[in-house]
């Protein structure tokens, strides 16, 4: 029987005690205050301002009803409510419970990035009750040595010179510097840098704080293409082949969607607009910076495939896709026109529905966009279906911060795992999900420079690189426990399928 809960605090009560009660406690402290010493006068003042808060409450203001009927006895469950975040966070939900990320698998980030033992005992504290992606494992594990090393050619289906070689299967994936403050993106670039991955700049324009760290980049250029834009949104060719043309940049995707807001543009709340970011992005400060949510050079399959194209002749370089998938017809039409053409983008990113975002509004973030999960097998099958499954690259996001959801998605038919907020917890975030409001408390989503002081380059650069190189580590022992030699021999034969799946 479901157990039924009833208020059992009688609130009128305390309320009515609360009113006759302050007036009193004045009275007293005054009379104190005049015959016994002179400091109850303090009390005095501070329980007189109690009191006229009270009366204020219940008689004067008309916005809040539960002011008006019970007045300071009222702000209390307020003040309870505005830190139940923190109380839960710290003393009451248990580690399997939070959202979007759970203790466990927050503190699992953690200890990678530190470098600390990650193993743990006794047992999983998940539960196996079907609902979830397994890995099938082998009968006969492979030996170490008979691993082949990973590498992933971007740009080879094309023959083009300016192919870029990836030999990691993990790559930063798109957060501007906007969503983060100059610390963060320098401390994820220099370790970036020495972990030898590659970072996404996201759409936040030119990569001042990423050349600064002089690491291998993926310019990103969103609807609004910053950095490379007209007044009207449209793409500035020289601009574009301006930033092409820097030796740090050796991919360039275009953002159609992302998962947590698909369909809607990038979206900078005024409270992150500095005078930096207003001159990058070239948008005026004090007003949220809104990006529309489509190209103005896209309305159509054929568009959009020709300005992939126009986008790979300007650049010169590799050039990918991310988007969040939506209706498979229209995914579907998308391939047939690359077929038509003879045009594919060099890669595909898939995020899924349930991946991050500096800011977005919640409809967009609860309920619009389909999961990694069930999206990715079906654009892998799409092209497998269409025969061009060898023309591009795939690759995937969407909460893919551990070896377990990398591996799951690497057998779905991914050929690399991009994660932003696996690379957020490495940088020691404590999902405090303040990102929107410029008060990030461990300096990272925030322009604050007194918050961002906590955060040291150096040594957060190290924690991303420990983070890339223990999941690394982990994806050996993975793939040999699977019978498996390399990345490109997973299939979905390894997974275990959830029962209602
Ligand atoms: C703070 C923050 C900023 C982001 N900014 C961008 C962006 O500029 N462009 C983009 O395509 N995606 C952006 N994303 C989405 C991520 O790149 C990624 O697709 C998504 O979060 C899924 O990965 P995750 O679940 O590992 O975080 C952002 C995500 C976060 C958390």
């Amino acid at each position: 029987m479901p157990r039924v809960s009833t208020l059992t605090i009688n609130l009128e009560k305390i309320a009515r005690y609360v009113n006759l009660g302050l007036p009193l406690v004045v009275a007293f402290f005054f009379l104190a205050g005049r015959y016994y010493s002179f400091y109850f006068h303090f009390f005095t003042v501070a329980f007189f301002l109690l009191t006229v808060m009270n009366f204020f409450y219940r008689h004067v203001q008309k916005r809040h009803a539960l002011l008006a009927n019970f007045g300071l006895v009222a702000q209390g469950r307020y003040l309870l409510e505005s830190i139940g975040p923190e109380l839960r966070q710290y003393l009451f939900t248990n580690d399997t419970e939070e959202r979007p990320f759970t203790r466990i698998e927050r503190a699992e980030i953690y200890r990678k990035a530190k470098n600390v033992d990650a193993s743990s005992a006794f047992g999983s504290l998940l539960d196996f009750d079907g609902s979830d992606f397994k890995l099938r494992h082998s009968l006969y594990p492979m030996a170490n040595r008979e691993m082949i090393p990973y590498q992933l050619i971007f740009g080879e289906e094309r023959g083009l010179k300016s192919a870029w070689t990836m030999t990691k299967p993990i790559l930063i994936s798109a957060m501007s510097f906007g969503a983060l403050g100059s610390h963060a993106v320098r401390a994820l670039a220099r370790g970036a840098c020495k972990a030898g991955v590659l970072m996404n700049t996201g759409e936040g324009g030119f990569p001042k704080y990423h050349i600064m760290e002089n690491c291998d980049l993926v310019f990103q250029m969103g609807t609004a293409k910053f950095g490379c834009r007209n007044d009207d949104s449209s793409l500035n060719d020289v601009k574009l082949q301006e930033i092409a043309a820097l030796e740090q940049v050796k991919m360039i995707e275009i953002k159609f969607s992302q998962g947590a807001k698909p369909g809607k543009g990038g979206l900078l709340p005024k409270e992150k607009i500095t005078k930096e970011i207003s001159e990058l992005r070239g948008v005026p400060m004090g007003r949220d910076v809104i990006s529309p949510p489509y190209h103005v050079e896209c309305f159509d399959p054929e568009s959009t495939v020709r300005f992939i194209r126009r986008v790979q002749d300007v650049s010169g370089l590799p050039v990918g896709m991310k988007l969040c998938l939506g209706r498979e017809d229209e995914f579907y039409q998308l391939l047939q026109t690359m077929k038509r053409l003879d045009i594919f983008p060099d890669y595909i990113t898939v995020d899924g529905a349930e991946g991050g975002t500096g800011a977005a509004p919640k409809a967009f973030m609860d309920d619009i966009g389909m999961p990694i999960f069930k999206s990715l097998p079906l654009v892998h099958k799409l092209l497998i279906e269409a025969g061009v499954r060898d023309r591009l690259k795939l690759m995937a996001a969407g909460k893919l911060i551990n070896t377990g959801r990398q591996f799951m998605v690497l057998s779905m038919g991914a050929q690399a795992c991009y994660t932003a907020r696996g690379f957020m917890l490495a940088l020691g975030c404590i999902q405090a999900l303040t990102c929107n409001k410029n008060t990030c408390p461990v300096g990272i989503t925030t322009h604050n420079k007194h918050l961002q002081k906590g955060l040291d380059i150096e040594d957060k650069s190290e924690r991303v690189k420990n983070y890339v190189m223990n999941l690394c580590h982990e994806h050996i022992e993975v793939l040999t426990s699977l019978g498996k030699k390399s990345y490109q021999e997973l299939d979905e034969k390894n997974l275990l399928f959830p029962e209602k799946a």
